[in-house]
């Protein structure tokens, strides 16, 4: 057997919290390959909503398998807060809950180090979650970091001091005067909720898994546009979003690689800093800031909004090899007279259709094509060929352009406002 990818196409956000938890169950491994608890990936069903940020989106499903992967960076005091709040929800996260040795740990002193960051950088700041993601990445790669298998040994209270003392010696470097008091709750409890979970080598078992005919969905969090080598650098998050990071954040050869599915939505949205094309400072971006509620299931921050942007899914479909894509929100767009699409750019005076070097200092105009919007609502829609004619229309436009089908088309928020569009896939 071979893995399946779900992974955002756009600037995170796209709705792949509620989709895996759509289609966990076809799967029987749910897998987290990369990013930490900057992740807010929302599910809601039978009138619960629940926002997960470390544990992978089939966790609601008691007999799915959910691996948090070596590529993953884990704080003990979120994953214990996303613990507790699971097991009062009745989940019983000790069955079905895996987390590899191999997942490096978010320190307090990597969030403050974040924060410290962030502060010194003034206007200039990257617009991070502050969850300590760049730093606890930066440890990782630097060889200096502590990871969850690291718990089990004798040595670790002095290690995690070394490396505690190193991070203080940086902030006064970076003048950073708030308490470790401020930053450490709760660190000493999560530690030891994580000594009691299912620690594995995870890499082994997914391998072991797919020899074994099982079939693995790999989930990713934040998007392509984020990713640390082909995102907007530096307004980026510190991981490797696309499919390439599943390869490293799971342990899987590229050959082992099956379906990607690329999930966007209709209209595009961004929090945080950095170049966004397409991105509307005005009474139409509010409106679809309203009706989509878009603020960070994170930080609870406003995210910006702005058409759909082709160049930008051309680049992320090509990163990731998508072979199907899914359209998330279209529901949010119902009312607006009309819908635009970015099909190019127009850059340093010539029209291109390709993502140039550098879009932060340099601005790329966006050139539109225009659709006639569709005045009804579309929650409720059962069956993709009820949908408006105008709806239908603008998928198929997408759909050509990015030459990979539309197999899932979303229209709310609920498991069940879900439409499968190719019927060979349902
Ligand atoms: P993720 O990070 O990609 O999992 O996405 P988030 O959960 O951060 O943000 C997506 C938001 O849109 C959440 O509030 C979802 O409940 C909601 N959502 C997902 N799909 C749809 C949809 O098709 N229509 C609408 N209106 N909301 C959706
Ligand atoms: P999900 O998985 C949207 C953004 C931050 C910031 C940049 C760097 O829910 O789609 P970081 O905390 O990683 O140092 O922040 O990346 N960002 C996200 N934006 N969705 C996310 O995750 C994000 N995770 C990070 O806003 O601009
Ligand atoms: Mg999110």
């Amino acid at each position: 057997m071979k893995a399946d990818v779900l992974l955002g196409l756009q600037w995170g956000d796209e709705g792949k919290g509620k989709v895996v938890d759509v289609l966990a169950p076809r799967y029987d491994v749910i897998a987290r390959f990369q990013g930490g608890p900057n992740a807010g990936h929302t599910l809601e069903f039978e009138g619960i909503k629940h926002v997960l940020h470390t544990i992978p989106s089939g966790i609601f499903h008691p007999t799915k398998i959910n691996i948090i992967g070596n590529g993953v960076v884990i704080d003990p005091v979120v994953l214990k807060r996303e613990i507790d709040s699971l097991v009062n929800m009745g989940v019983d996260i000790r069955k079905n809950l895996f987390i590899s040795r191999k997942a490096h740990l978010i320190l307090p002193t990597h969030r403050m180090l974040d924060a410290a960051s962030e502060l010194s950088k003034g206007k200039a700041k990257i617009g991070s979650t502050l969850k300590g993601i760049g730093p606890a990445y930066m440890d990782k790669t630097g060889r200096n970091g502590l990871r969850v298998g690291d718990i089990e040994h004798p040595d670790f209270q002095r290690r995690y001091d070394v490396l505690v003392s190193k991070h203080h010696e940086l902030l006064k470097h970076l003048e950073f005067e708030k308490p470790m008091q401020e930053f450490d709750h709760g660190w000493a409890e999560g530690i030891e909720v994580i000594r009691s979970l299912n620690l594995i080598d995870s890499e082994y078992e997914i391998n072991g898994y797919l020899d074994q005919g099982k079939s693995v969905l790999a989930e990713g969090a934040q998007g392509s546009l984020l990713d640390i080598d082909f995102g907007s650098y530096p307004f980026v998050t510190s991981s490797n979003t696309i499919t390439a990071g599943t390869c490293t954040g799971l342990g899987l050869a590229p050959t082992r690689i099956g379906e990607v599915y690329g999930i966007f939505k209709a209209y595009c949205t961004r929090v945080g800093s950095g170049p966004f094309p397409t991105e509307l400072e005005d009474a139409t971006g509010e409106r679809m800031r309203k009706a989509g509620n878009e603020f960070g299931s994170t930080t609870g921050r406003p995210r910006r909004c702005g058409w759909l942007d082709l160049p930008a899914l051309r680049y992320a479909i090509m990163l990731n090899g998508v072979t199907r894509l899914i359209m998330t929100k279209p529901d949010v767009l119902s009312g607006f007279d009309t819908v635009r699409v970015c099909t190019h750019y127009i850059y340093q005076g010539q029209q291109i259709d390709r993502m140039p070097f550098d879009i932060v200092n340099n601005h790329v105009q966006p050139v539109y094509r225009d659709f006639a919007g569709w005045e009804q609502p579309v929650g409720d829609v059962s069956d993709v060929s009820d949908l408006p004619l105008e709806l239908t229309s603008y998928i198929s436009f997408i759909e050509a352009e990015l030459g990979v089908p539309v197999v899932i088309v979303s229209v709310g928020p609920d498991r069940k406002q879900t439409l499968v569009r190719i019927p060979e896939f349902a």
